[in-house]
């Protein structure tokens, strides 16, 4: 293949190189015939297939049917890379049977606040997971010779001016937060394509960052895929070629209009003919890769992939609480049951935007439940609330009259499509007035209430305390109300954990002060403090926390074993622990590993989700869980030094249900093999008398000015924050030149840095 693409790219005219960077139409690029290069199509993603009717239709409210899974932030919430996997290979089939090339997905940008317009799209508030899915996700659908756009790189994570915000973030929240899902998923799954966001990073436009794209992207990350815009974000596309970018989408009849005068700046020597078969070559890779599986005979089974939709659904699904275990439902011991809630008929199940998906069929719990619940039981139901976002009180009564007759009553509530599309965020994380109203008037007549959510984020729940058990069922595509019906009966012990922190109040969460910004700029000022980490470094108490999810058996933790009790950074560290089902139901666990690093000279989190597996036990069963640290696990990213840095010390390997229950904890020394940060002129004297050997240095040097002979503590204070290059100016080092010969002695001492010539 890398020999063709080599010959092709002496073939072809500068003037077929420049329309290959960009799409002929809204969804597929140029075809050279003449070289026998075939065009390809690129269509939405993620969550089911979005090929509209025709090439030049968006597709936005109609497209040919295909299934539609559960969006990001449930399968996020099954933790299991295994069965995302199976939802990729599923819809790559879909691609063959669609003709598409590219599948427009997975988003994985980060939760940075629940009020995120698209965060139903995306998967959760933790980098790993965030990163381990999107991966599992790539490899199902690459598997089938069908690419992915992992999108939108970078820190688009947020609706509103999402065109031209500006993203301020620090080097260090940039790497270990918002890039490192792509990282992983880069590292691990090779996406065939990247999609570069609509929004600027500190200043310069995602499609055209050269430090993001170049230097990150394609250079510290070996990435040998496409790097295509979002739709309609490229500015100037030989500034985006220039930076870093290969591929402009859509082509439009304007966007193309621009191609002879790109070329002309090739032929002038203003855009490097150079840049332009960078970008040639990896589409060409790209077509050749896409195409090699293309089978105009392809189909796919519409039932077996609705079927593999509600057992992932199912598995997505988050028992949030359940007093008494009054789930699941024994249907032998019910004479009535009450459905209430309009969404019970009329699920909300995606989201809105290009990830809409039109359903090959649509189930909805109310049906389900009745098939499954037989004759045996009596089925009441009533509306609770309207279609329009208002409380009716004549709905409300006859809901509360049907609970009240009932032996138990389940309320289906969440938020409406207009409240979760892409384009806007939210402005508040309540639920419609009329659904919590729902909740509150059949708690008060029914003390058997079960709650089930339909929501792609998190919301406030006023009422948390009043019924006995709460359903998570996400947005849980069109077999998301047999899943429901499934885990509501017990036919499905439930599994799924949060992916994402649900606040108390808006007020709580971790961006609240800076987002969505002032129109121009938004400035993570919340810094690595994401999600959970922010939420336990402030001590606040959240509703439900990160990785919360209940099961109908119980899980004991024990043994936890690591293979080494000291290691360097260099090593992998085994860590396993003893997981046994203790109830008298078959179920799975999500155990979840976290790093905490005891003492750290820069502001890190109490701890980091490090690793994760998900296992299944019969009654009684136990199995050991293994899960590998490398020395990356412990690092911090050392936006001085530009790199990647463990820090030697204690760290505390914690293991346990959630970010809130951790079973068993284990200690690691990790030593570093990798030089402390150097000295310099403005290392201060608190900063080296950590080093007996620089002290050493100074003693021996200047015995007048050795700092460990500060006695008075005031004196100290003020002495220790001073950096050596103010002791030139008091006169206790003798000139300039002798700062930097201790600078460099001290770097010789301490990190054996030889002086560079
Ligand atoms: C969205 C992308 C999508 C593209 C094509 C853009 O507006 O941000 O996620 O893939 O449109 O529909």
């Amino acid at each position: 293949m890398e020999e063709r693409i080599q010959e092709l790219l002496r073939e072809l005219t500068i003037e077929e190189k420049i329309a290959l960077t960009v799409g002929a139409s809204t969804w597929s690029t140029h075809a050279v015939e003449r070289l026998g290069i075939p065009a390809i199509n690129l269509n939405d993603g993620p969550h089911g297939v979005r090929k509209p009717e025709s090439d030049s239709d968006s597709g936005l409210t109609h497209a040919t049917p295909a299934t539609c899974f559960p969006t990001a932030s449930a399968l996020a919430s099954s933790w299991d890379t295994g069965l995302i996997r199976q939802v990729g290979e599923a819809l790559g089939q879909e691609c063959l049977a669609l003709d598409v090339q590219v599948l427009l997905g997975p988003g994985t940008n980060l939760k940075r606040s629940p009020l995120g317009g698209r965060n139903f799209e995306y998967f959760s508030e933790d980098p790993v997971l965030a990163g381990e899915m999107a991966a599992a996700w790539i490899q199902g659908v690459q598997s089938k010779g069908v690419g992915t756009s992992l999108k939108h790189y970078v820190c688009n994570d947020q609706e509103t001016h999402r065109m031209t915000i500006n993203a301020q973030v620090d080097p260090q929240t940039l790497r270990e937060v918002y890039l490192l899902p792509f990282e992983r998923a880069v590292k691990k799954a090779s996406p065939w394509t990247i999609m570069a966001a609509y929004n600027q990073v500190n200043g310069v436009r995602a499609v055209e960052h050269p430090e993001l794209l170049r230097e990150i992207l394609k250079g510290e990350w070996g990435y040998d895929g496409v790097v295509v815009s979002d739709w309609f974000a490229v500015n100037k596309r030989e500034d985006a070629l220039s930076g870093g970018l290969d591929l402009e989408m859509p082509g439009t009849p304007a966007v193309n209009a621009e191609n002879p005068r790109l070329a002309q700046l090739v032929r002038d020597g203003l855009l490097s003919e150079e840049v332009l078969d960078e970008a040639v070559a990896r589409i060409l890779r790209l077509i050749f890769r896409t195409t090699a599986q293309r089978n105009p005979g392809a189909t796919f089974d519409k039932e077996a992939h609705h079927a593999l939709a509600r057992k992932v659904a199912s598995e997505c699904v988050v028992l949030l609480k359940n007093e008494d275990n009054l789930l699941p439902l024994e249907p032998e011991k019910l004479s009535s049951i009450a459905i209430l809630g309009r969404f019970a008929k009329h699920p909300r199940f995606q989201g809105g935007g290009s990830s809409h998906v039109t359903p090959t069929k649509l189930e909805c719990a109310y049906d389900e439940l009745t098939a499954l619940l037989g004759d045996a039981v009596k089925v009441h139901y009533a509306d609770g609330y309207p279609e329009e976002d208002r409380v009716d009180e004549t709905l409300l009564r006859e809901a509360a009259e049907v609970a009240k007759a009932a032996d138990v009553a389940v309320v289906f509530i969440g938020l409406p499509d207009a409240y979760e599309v892409e384009g806007m965020d939210r402005k508040h994380i309540d639920l419609p007035p009329s659904h919590n109203r729902l909740v509150e008037e059949i708690c008060r007549v029914q003390p058997n209430t079960v709650v089930v959510l339909s929501n792609g984020s998190a919301v406030a729940m006023p009422w948390v305390d009043r019924p006995k058990a709460i359903l998570e069922g996400w947005l849980g595509g069109q077999a998301g109300g047999g899943a429901v019906a499934d885990v509501l009966l017990g036919r499905v012990n439930p599994s799924g954990k949060l992916s994402e922190t649900f606040p108390v109040r808006l007020e709580d969460t971790p961006a609240y002060l800076n987002f969505p910004g002032d129109g121009h700029h938004v400035r993570y000022g919340e810094g690595v403090f994401v999600g959970y980490r922010y939420y336990e470094k402030k001590g606040i108490k959240p509703l439900f926390p990160f990785g919360h999810g209940l099961s109908y058996t119980t899980f004991e933790y024990s043994d936890l074993r690591l293979s080494k009790d000291v290691i360097t950074d260099q090593d992998e560290l085994k860590v396993t622990v003893k997981v046994r089902n203790t109830g008298n139901r078959a179920g799975k666990e999500v155990v979840q590993l976290y790093v905490r690093d005891v003492e750290a000279t820069v502001p890190r989190p109490e701890k980091e989700l490090k690793a994760f597996a998900k296992v299944s036990l019969e009654p009684g069963e136990a199995k050991d869980v293994e899960l590998v640290l490398t020395g990356r696990d412990f690092a911090y990213y050392d936006a001085a030094r530009s790199m990647w840095y463990v820090e030697a010390g204690e760290f505390e390997i914690l293991v346990g249900a959630s970010s809130a229950d951790i079973r068993c904890r284990a200690v690691v020394i990790v030593e570093s093999t990798q030089p402390k940060p150097g000295f310099h002129e403005f290392t201060t004297l608190s900063e080296i008398l950590q080093y007996p050997e620089a002290v050493e240095v100074i003693r021996q040097l200047m015995p007048h000015a050795a700092p460990t002979e500060i006695q008075d503590a005031s004196v100290a204070a003020i002495m220790l924050n001073i950096p050596l290059a103010k002791l030139v100016k008091m006169g206790l080092i003798p000139s300039e030149e002798e700062l930097r010969s201790l600078v460099q002695r001290f770097n010789e001492a301490v990190h054996g840095l030889k002086p560079s010539a």
